[in-house]
């Protein structure tokens, strides 16, 4: 039985040093696994388990690795992470590859070709490459992530991942937000959305990028949004979120606005 368990964490306060249980079907789980720094631009690192075989969603800066894999610790073991998926190459979400590779070599970095360009910048070269434009991802079970490339949100190649059991969409930067009083899912979506501004305004290219995006969601079936920053967005705000893409003005439509 499908078990979407982000409603249970309304209102509920995560240490960061703390696994949190996201979903659950069968041997098919997602956990949010960190982190626990308390600036405005905290990240979230999640984990995909299915049966024997874990992939880490944007695991991070360097400095919260320990932590990172100590969470992972408490619902896996380590040695079966076998992939990470990074939606682009910012050190946020990317600069740990170095030490998970180090950890574990034979593990699979899981991006588009543009930000594995990138990638060797961190300091290895030699990995093995899952291009997401290619195929959906294929677990040994058979469950299968697929991905939905965002083009300039922010990164020319950054792309979200759907997985295609839980529905859950982890959307990288897109729907991230800033938010000193974070909470892990979001309450009050109006209140949420002064949140996302302070991100999408600035860091989001225009309103054709979030546009056409949010075009290629309509016939995907999304329960939650997981971004990389700021709370999830459940099943009950996901058409509020979706709107807030289509609507949103941003990065060059407000600086060269006079070009209008
Ligand atoms: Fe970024
Ligand atoms: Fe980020």
């Amino acid at each position: 039985m499908k078990n979407n368990l982000t409603t249970k964490f309304a209102n509920q306060i995560i240490d960061g040093n703390e696994p949190v249980l996201l979903f659950e079907e069968g041997n098919h789980k997602i956990f949010w696994v960190g982190i626990s720094n308390e600036t405005a631009f905290r990240c979230n690192v999640y984990l995909i388990v299915d049966e024997e075989e874990a992939i880490v969603v944007d695991p991070g800066s360097r400095s919260f690795f320990t932590q990172v894999q100590s969470n992972i610790t408490k619902v896996c073991p380590l040695e079966n992470v076998m992939g990470l998926i990074l939606c682009h190459q910012d050190p946020d979400v990317a600069a740990s590859m170095i030490d998970w590779l180090n950890f574990k070599p034979e593990i699979k970095i899981i991006s588009s070709n543009r930000t594995n360009v990138l990638l060797p910048h961190y300091g290895i070269e030699e990995y093995d490459f899952f291009d997401i434009g290619e195929s959906n991802f294929t677990f040994s079970s058979g469950k299968e992530l697929q991905f939905i490339e965002a083009p300039f949100l922010h990164f020319p190649g950054a792309f979200t991942t759907l997985d295609l059991t839980s529905h859950f969409l982890f959307s990288g930067d897109i729907w991230a937000a800033l938010d000193m009083d974070w909470k892990l899912i979001v309450d009050d979506f109006e209140e949420h959305t002064m949140n996302m501004d302070l991100f999408h305004l600035s860091y989001m290219a225009s309103n054709i990028a979030a546009r056409g995006f949010a075009n290629k969601l309509e016939n995907l079936k999304i329960d939650a949004i997981l971004p990389q920053h700021g709370s999830i967005i459940d099943s009950h705000n996901v058409e509020d979120a979706k709107n807030y893409l289509k609507e949103l003005r941003c990065g060059t439509d407000i600086i060269y606005g006079e070009l209008d």
